[in-house]
């Protein structure tokens, strides 16, 4: 028995050893490829011309002030609700006259709020939400003619609009009432959730974007690490079994493949860490419990090919980037077989991967830059909103007409803010 765990594992080993050979052979210097049909050409779409965003005006306690008393909320990776309002200000889509408008803005950063260690709260967001809604609803008739419905809101908390980082609590609370009809721009993304509804746009989670700049290497340099992941196994604090974190995702890599020489994978977070995902082939991207993990930014930056292992997860941009033919999509129960889906993937498919990894549009649209270039993820928020002109009639109500419920939800965010 166990002479042909030995053979296997030999044979398994071999075989990964000669897609990696070919990959990283061929991978670096490989011509770029442009994604054919609808995809590629959606990433290049300028929505200039196509859309126009009026921006509500604020008492600075929404936004500016708080950001003031915390400058850190500039780098977490929820930063897009202040970075996405930065660049609206000064966006050729921006109009100043709300008759003309297509989509109302409400500047309001309701997750930067955070703890000594940097993790946001959301636990004054709900009402910090309603009383900004609550302003532009009694300050401005736009509000009340559709109750939201050609309104977008920034909510990149963990669980977008149900303002809650643990999951348990966060699908209790729903979605916040308020928020019903509005467009939300989230980073969570997971099908048939109660904290994703229909119509939102996931985005990829803030990572700053010249940090990862200062870290390329020569485009030339081998890929000579077959499997890459850096991060938490477990969350040996809330949950030491490993059962929910990641839901037992994480955890299985590590016991599966911690003594495996394929896989480079380890808790600690070295210094070439960018410098290493350039190096490597694949980069696991297990995003079960934090769906807005920025390794798969840092993957496609990298042009690592990345191994999503979250069952249902909607990834950012959807509609507009081709995941299923950039990345490894592998089952959460499928784990325990890694080594073997991994390699059994024909080289001409891993190069095909890489090739289109490398095309700049892609890493474009995942990143927020400042300032801003096109075909960048503000960019991609903007051409999501213009695909969903025009608004359908029924979205504008009769005179008098009621359909949000001011005081349903939890009573305590009812309190003022
Ligand atoms: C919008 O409707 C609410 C009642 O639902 C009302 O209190 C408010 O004054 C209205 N806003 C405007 C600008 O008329
Ligand atoms: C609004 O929500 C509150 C609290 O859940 C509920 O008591 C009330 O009946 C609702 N009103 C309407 C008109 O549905």
């Amino acid at each position: 028995m166990e002479i042909w765990k030995w053979v296997l594992f030999g044979i398994l080993f071999l075989s990964a050893f000669v897609v990696k050979i070919e990959a990283f052979k061929l991978g670096r210097s490989q011509p770029t490829e442009r994604i054919s049909g609808s995809a590629g050409d959606v990433l290049e779409d300028d929505p200039v011309g196509r859309l126009k965003v009026f921006v509500y005006e604020l008492p600075s306690k929404y936004n500016k002030k708080i950001l003031q008393k915390d400058q850190r909320c500039l780098n977490h990776m929820f930063a897009a609700e202040i970075y996405m309002h930065r660049f609206l200000l000064s966006s050729p889509v921006r109009t100043l006259n709300p008759e003309e408008a297509d989509w109302f803005y409400t500047p309001v950063y309701t997750t930067c709020d955070l703890t000594p260690n940097g993790l946001p709260l959301p636990f004054k967001s709900p009402r910090m939400m309603r009383s900004a809604i609550q302003l532009i609803s009694s300050n401005w008739p736009y509000w009340n003619r559709t109750e939201g419905a050609d309104h977008f809101f920034l909510v990149p908390h963990d669980f977008g609009a149900c303002f809650h980082y643990q999951e348990e609590k966060a699908i209790e609370r729903g979605i916040l009432p308020l928020l019903q009809r509005a467009t939300l721009v989230q980073t969570f993304g997971q099908r048939n959730h109660v904290c994703l509804k229909e119509g939102s746009i996931t985005i990829p989670p803030y990572a700053p974007p010249q940090k990862m700049q200062t870290h390329l290497i020569p485009e030339k340099t081998p890929r000579s690490i077959f499997v890459y992941f850096r991060g938490l196994f477990y969350d040996v604090g809330n949950d030491p079994e490993g059962g929910y974190y990641a839901r037992g995702a994480r955890a299985a890599v590590w016991e599966n493949f911690k003594d495996n020489p394929l896989f480079d994978i380890s808790t600690e977070h070295p210094t070439t860490y960018y410098e290493d995902m350039q190096r490597a082939v694949f980069c696991l991207c297990p995003l079960g419990w934090a769906p807005w993990s920025p390794r798969l930014v840092e993957a496609v930056i990298f042009g690592c090919i990345p191994v999503i292992i979250a069952d249902d997860i909607v990834l950012p941009f959807a509609d507009a980037i081709p995941w299923e033919e950039i990345g490894v999509f592998v089952d959460e129960k499928d784990v325990p077989n890694l080594d073997t889906i991994l390699t059994s993937i024909p080289p001409e498919v891993i190069l095909r991967k890489q090739r289109l990894l490398a095309n700049p549009s892609m890493k474009q649209a995942m990143l927020f830059p400042q300032p801003a270039q096109p075909g960048d993820a503000f960019h991609q928020v903007l051409n999501g909103l213009a695909r969903k002109l025009p608004h359908d009639k029924s979205v504008y109500l009769k005179p008098g007409e009621r359909v949000l419920n001011w005081t349903a939800g939890p009573v305590g965010d009812l309190k003022p803010w």
